[in-house]
């Protein structure tokens, strides 16, 4: 352990007995994860880190029933054409995404994630494409194709639909006869999940058909087989979709079974398109069982809102009526979810008009969030006797995330490595305790993880007493980090002239194009920033001065982050503090320039970047602290990016009632989600 460990953080006296008083006065807040219900389909599948969405088209935004409902209910949005070639890249060449445009800056600006529907697919093509006759023209307009589109939206897209219905019903089990097939033989299908990958290495990859939900059926044994055959030569596949377009029986009996077997082969599973004539409450239920059943089945798109949206409206195969109003299979999957059922309500009411908004800026200057419950507890093993787990550090990197973070316990502080490729899947996690490498044991805590585009290598950042990092080729190899390494020989002077009985804590390293910043922080109401080149970093930090401060060493405490705010010029900085509730919160500011200086964006307590007053807990009130953490990136270089809209945060709270050694805490890691903010 290190000599002072990890300090004892909490002003004791004054803050403590605050929080106390607090506590007893809201005892009935803190619920059992889980024991609150929601009462829409997002929020409620949201308590076990799924999502529910829909298929939106463009043109209806502009109906307030539907974009009441849309924005009410639904967590994921996938374009129902708008993202197809013939709207896409109807000429050779020629790209077209303002329709697709709107949809995803709708989603995003009310916290919806969007699916990518589709790039390949032999439906709804330009008859150019359908003429090509020569190999070497159809591969390199696929490639093409394939490569523009994913770049347009990268960062933005959960999974994309790579290829969509490429096998033949019925017994065959082959591959349907399309200009794909036929002129670029079975290889199109990998050829264009590897091409995907390199485009967008963050995005998830999923391969999407309608009739595999039998297990019995010979299509879907036909598809199990091309991605047990993907997966285990390493063919770059992160999912696969069932469109569920089912009749009025609902799924097969076996469809659980499907789910089970397509996820025990690696991938997420996911219910891409399901609708169901007549909408039966029992088929809905069933459908949404066998994906709640199933670890890896990662969330459930309906195909359209209304049944007057649907693409098979005379079957009234969807949760709302033509009107909007709700129907007995919504109350069937809601309740389905754990979530309560209420009176039948027209879209468009008063909670989702007020979560709209019409500002353009880059950033809001307030911010709302969702929580999950805890997604990530500490494991402890026989050497490891480990009562949190801390300061998380993310990204998201070759269809996976990849979580740094401390494990704390009496005895010390050191660092863990997890990876998983979704929220659901983050709970059951292998940990890889990091003081097994060569970063060794000893006091090590709060790590933050990039790629060096420069120098292609993985950097973490951590803290030893000192400012610390290792580096890695290969991010998923927890074994791969090299020994501790120094950003300075010593304290800078400026800190030890200011950090009084604090301690120096947190460092965060950001680059623009020629310089990079290292921020650090001392609990005594400082944060500081060293700078040198891109050309010589990890070396040559210097010139440190102090980037801002604060009288009170509570409000500007420690765990700051710094990100660029993609498709701006703006720059964020989070720093955490404590708040006169005795607990956790973050305060956000931004600057033109990291070597600049940061006017406040949501820096108070009454309105905080993220404290448990701007928070919902839908799946029950777990933590009032809202601490150390990071921003899901859109990236993962060094250049922090994060999106300007729809933003992530995994962050450690902690159960209020828990009291004694601040190194034995029981720290928990659970997911912010934004809500109801506009791009
Ligand atoms: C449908 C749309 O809903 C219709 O508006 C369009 O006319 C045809 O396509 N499988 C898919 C979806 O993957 O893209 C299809 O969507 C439905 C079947």
């Amino acid at each position: 352990m290190h000599p002072r460990g990890r300090p004892g953080l909490r002003p004791i006296s004054a803050l403590g007995l605050l929080a106390a008083a607090v506590l007893t006065l809201s005892g009935t807040a803190t619920a059992a994860p889980g024991a609150v219900q929601a009462t829409t389909l997002g929020a409620q599948a949201a308590q076990s880190g799924r999502y529910f969405g829909t298929a939106v088209a463009t043109y209806k935004l502009g109906d307030g029933t539907y974009a009441g409902i849309l924005d009410r209910e639904f967590t994921m949005v996938t374009p129902e054409n708008e993202m197809k070639w013939d709207t896409t890249e109807p000429s050779r060449g020629s790209f077209n995404f303002a329709p697709a445009d709107q949809i995803v800056s709708h989603a995003t600006a009310h916290g919806a994630r969007v699916r990518g529907h589709t790039l390949v697919w032999h439906s709804q093509l330009p008859g150019w494409v359908g003429s090509i006759i020569d190999a070497t023209t159809l591969r390199s307009v696929l490639n093409n194709h394939i490569t523009t589109q994913m770049a347009h939206y990268k960062g933005k897209i959960y999974a994309w639909d790579v290829v969509n219905e490429a096998f033949n019903d019925g017994s065959s089990g082959t591959h349907r006869a399309s200009v794909f097939q036929n002129v670029l033989g079975d290889g199109f299908i990998e050829s264009a999940f590897r091409t995907a990958r390199t485009a967008d290495p963050a995005a998830r990859l999923c391969y999407n058909d309608y009739n595999i939900e039998d297990w019995n059926a010979a299509k879907t044994q036909a598809v199990y087989a091309m991605v047990r055959d993907f997966t285990s030569r390493g063919v770059p596949i992160d999912c696969v979709g069932f469109q569920a377009h089912f009749g009025t029986g609902g799924p097969p009996v076996s469809f659980q079974t499907t789910l089970a077997a397509f996820a025990a082969l690696g991938v997420d599973v996911q219910i891409t398109e399901l609708d169901i004539a007549q909408a039966s409450t029992t088929a809905y239920a069933n459908t949404v069982k066998a994906c709640l059943n199933v670890a890896r089945c990662t969330g459930v798109t309906v195909w359209g809102i209304r049944d007057s949206d649907s693409w098979r409206s005379g079957e009234n195969p969807l949760l709302f009526d033509s009107s909007g109003n709700k129907k007995a299979a919504y109350n069937a999957v809601l309740t389905t979810m754990g979530g309560t059922a209420t009176a039948a309500t027209k879209a468009g009411g008063v909670a989702a008009g007020a979560d709209r908004s019409t500002s353009a800026a880059a950033l809001p200057s307030a911010f709302r969030w969702s929580s999950s419950g805890p997604l990530i507890a500490p494991k402890p093993d026989a050497t490891h006797a480990i009562a949190g787990i801390k300061d998380p550090s993310v990204v998201r990197y070759n269809g996976k995330y990849h979580v740094f973070a401390s494990v704390a316990s009496a005895s010390g502080y050191n660092l863990v490595y997890l990876s998983f490729t979704d929220w659901s899947q983050a709970g059951s996690a292998t940990h890889h305790y990091l003081d097994r490498s060569a970063i060794g044991t000893g006091y090590r805590a709060a790590p933050q993880v990039f790629s060096y585009a420069p120098q292609r290598l993985w950097y973490l950042v951590y803290q030893t007493g000192n400012a610390s990092y290792s580096t890695n080729s290969d991010l998923s190899d927890p074994n791969g980090w090299s020994a501790p390494r120094g950003f300075y020989a010593s304290m800078p002077d400026v800190i030890a002239q200011n950090i009084g009985g604090g301690y120096w804590v947190d460092m965060w390293v950001i680059c623009d194009r020629a310089t990079c910043y290292l921020f650090s922080s001392d609990d005594n109401g400082h944060l500081y920033r060293s700078r040198t080149s891109v050309a010589q970093f990890p070396n040559g930090f210097t010139d440190t001065v102090i980037a801002l401060q604060d009288s009170d060493r509570y409000a500007l405490f420690e765990a700051s982050n710094v990100y660029q705010v993609q498709g701006s010029d703006r720059y964020l900085l989070l720093v955490e503090a404590i708040g006169s509730d005795g607990r956790r919160y973050f305060r956000s500011w931004t600057s033109a320039a990291l070597g600049g200086s940061w006017s406040p964006l949501a820096a108070s307590e009454s309105s905080p970047f993220a404290r448990s007053t701007n928070v919902a807990f839908p799946a029950g009130s777990w933590t009032r602290d809202v601490s150390h953490g990071e921003m899901i990136r859109a990236g993962y270089d060094q250049t922090l990016t994060i999106p300007s809209c729809g933003l992530q945060y995994l962050y450690q709270g902690l159960d209020p009632a828990a009291s004694g050694d601040y190194n034995s805490l029981p720290w928990r890691l659970g997911l912010l989600t934004q809500t109801g903010a506009a791009c």
